[in-house]
């Protein structure tokens, strides 16, 4: 039986409301076929004359009418749905409206006009020289703005930035209609400086006569600038890193990097080193057997390469001093910002050299590659989009004997947890000064560099915390406490960074290898050839490896290696 309340008049029509299995499709309001909401009913039965809205929530109960709150919202419900349908509606007027206009678009054909003079194929860094005329250019929209009639695009080709402008018919093609941010496109046009009063990249900008799409890149929820933004998390932009390279950012510190190489070379090759080209694929460690990736290799085990360095020292009779630049492998377990599972490795070594020969090395190396690097033409605009306050640092760089470093530590308080309590958790861990013999830990070694603030040569480090290769020290100065033995080794800390070279100078006696090999356990018969190198003609010789990652992040001011890679490496990250 029907109620009625008194802000629902029952003089209207009757409509029936079923929660349970009642239809805002499908249902009409009558007692067969009732409505699922009572706002459906105001929409499909106009708010007069008034409506006697009967509901019920399930089969089971009877009709009743509505109440006053339950009609207050049925009516705001209503609104909203009239709201949505009127937004629908317009949406549907403008997407017709652009279906025309793409359809209109259809019948604007574009021809070159060849009347005109032929234009000078060119990339965008020499275009300088071609204002005035007509230039053919290709390459990614970059950025792109209607106004009007007309469209202003920034191309970018990766030698640089242009404008360009499309007015009139051009703007009208179908093409037009459907072009995006990092579609490819070819335009043709007249190169003229920018007016005084407004800015472009270059000074000038291109006024198309004609222009084509080679590949157009996805509208709507997959377009460029939807997929990714500042706020997405690491793993979403490691994910669609191939995207994430082309911004600007990104290509700045890849284009430093490619600068940041051939520097590296230009150094070397002017200290007298030559480029050699080492395997990736090994049978032998060089930094423990703990961070080694290891592979089936046909019938045989193989490892990927953790460091280039033994081969480098069997070239050196050949070749005289050598470097390469490879990649190097570690099957890390430190996430930390400045471990890669795979980085570019520089390394070099060299011949008839003292430990403080190679110290010097290294400092030569380091310095001419900047001083090459900031003479780059095109770097200083890269150094001022992503480090402007960069200053080379000062010769000589400061030494610093590992003992001396430990003393720094105590002095400074900073303590290192212990070996014991580092898996529990914050609250329960034990912190001690350092004491020699101590490895100097990441968090500490970054401490102290941050703190002094310009490059230190960390060198003398215990034989026990350092590899099997590594020449100890003469005299006094290396003998330790408890007969502890120091190394001719040394790791060049750069503050923001910490390490970015390790080097040493290598056990060059056969005898002396054979032995050092048998106290960390490591065989020695696989490195026949490497023994070899002190067999026939040895020599006192070093060098060193940096990583270039680091380096870079250190330049480019970056707070992480992985952004320092192309498609940067670490535990649960190979794709893409
Ligand atoms: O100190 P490392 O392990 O020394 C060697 O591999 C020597 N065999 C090199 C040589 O003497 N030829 O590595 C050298 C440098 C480090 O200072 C660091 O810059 C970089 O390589 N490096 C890494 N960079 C990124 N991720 C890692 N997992 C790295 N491991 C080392």
């Amino acid at each position: 039986m029907a109620t009625t309340s008194n802000d629902a008049p029952a003089e209207g029509p009757s409509v029936y409301v079923d929660e349970q299995i009642g239809s805002d499709e499908a249902g009409d309001g009558s007692i067969q076929k009732p409505y699922h909401s009572a706002a459906q009913a105001i929409v499909n039965h106009g708010p007069s004359p008034p409506l006697n809205i009967l509901t019920r929530k399930s089969e089971t109960e009877e009709w009743a009418a509505i109440g006053i709150s339950a009609l207050k919202k049925a009516r705001k419900g209503a609104e909203g749905i009239e709201k949505k349908k009127q937004k629908a509606l317009e949406a549907e007027a403008r997407a017709s409206q652009k279906a025309a206009e793409q359809a209109k678009s259809k019948d604007v054909v574009l021809e070159e006009d060849a009347s005109l003079p032929e234009a000078v194929k060119t990339k965008i860094k020499y275009l300088e020289k071609h204002r005035g005329k007509r230039v053919r250019v290709s390459g990614w929209v970059h950025r792109l703005r209607s106004q009007g009639k007309m469209m202003f695009i920034v191309i970018r080709d990766g030698t640089g930035f242009l404008q360009v402008i499309l007015g009139g018919k051009l703007s009208q093609i179908h093409d037009a209609t459907l072009l995006t941010n990092e579609a490819t496109i070819e335009i043709v046009g007249q190169l003229q400086p920018v007016p005084e009063e407004k800015s472009a990249p270059g000074g000038h900008e291109v006024l198309a006569d004609f222009w084509k799409v080679i590949g157009h890149a996805p509208l709507g929820e997959n377009s460029y600038l939807t997929r990714f933004n500042q706020e997405s998390g690491p793993s979403l932009l490691a994910d669609l890193r191939h995207l994430v390279l082309r911004g600007e950012t990104q290509a700045a510190v890849l284009k430093l990097r490619t600068c940041l190489l051939s520097s590296f070379r230009n150094s070397l090759d002017g200290l007298d080193l030559k480029e050699v080209t080492p395997p990736c694929i090994v049978q032998t460690q060089v930094e423990g057997g703990a961070t080694l990736f290891g592979f089936q290799y046909y019938e045989e085990k193989a490892y990927l390469t953790q460091s280039s360095q033994l081969y480098l020292e069997t070239v050196l009779p050949a070749l005289g001093d050598v470097y390469c630049v490879q990649e190097s492998f570690r099957a890390e377990t430190s996430h930390t910002r400045r471990h890669l599972s795979e980085f570019t490795h520089l390394e070099a070594e060299l011949a008839f050299i003292t430990f403080e020969d190679l110290m010097t090395h290294i400092e030569d190396a380091i310095c001419n590659t900047i001083d090459h690097l900031l003479a780059t033409p095109g770097v200083s605009e890269l150094m001022a989009v992503l480090n402007p306050e960069f200053k080379k640092p000062t010769r000589p760089f400061m030494r610093m004997p590992y003992t001396d470093a430990i003393a720094w530590l105590v002095e400074n308080k900073v303590q290192h947890v212990t070996e014991e309590t580092e898996d529990l958790p914050d609250d329960q861990k034990v912190y001690v000064d350092h004491v020699v013999g101590d490895d100097i830990a990441e968090a500490a070694e970054r401490k102290m560099t941050d703190a002094i603030g310009r490059p230190i040569f960390l060198y003398g480090f215990p034989s026990h915390l350092k590899s099997f290769y590594m020449q100890k020290m003469k005299g006094p100065e290396g003998q330790g406490p408890n007969g502890m033995a120091f190394t001719e080794s040394c790791d060049l800390l750069m503050p923001g960074v910490g390490e970015v070279v390790g080097g040493s100078m290598r056990i060059h006696d056969a005898d002396e290898l054979i032995a050092a090999f048998k106290k960390q356990g490591i065989p020695s018969e696989p490195y026949y050839w490497y023994v070899d190198q002190r067999r026939y003609g040895t020599c006192e010789h070093g060098g060193y490896g940096l990583g270039v990652e680091r380096f870079l992040a250190w330049i480019a001011n970056r707070y992480t290696v992985r952004e320092c890679q192309l498609y940067g490496r670490w535990p649960g990250r190979a794709t893409p």
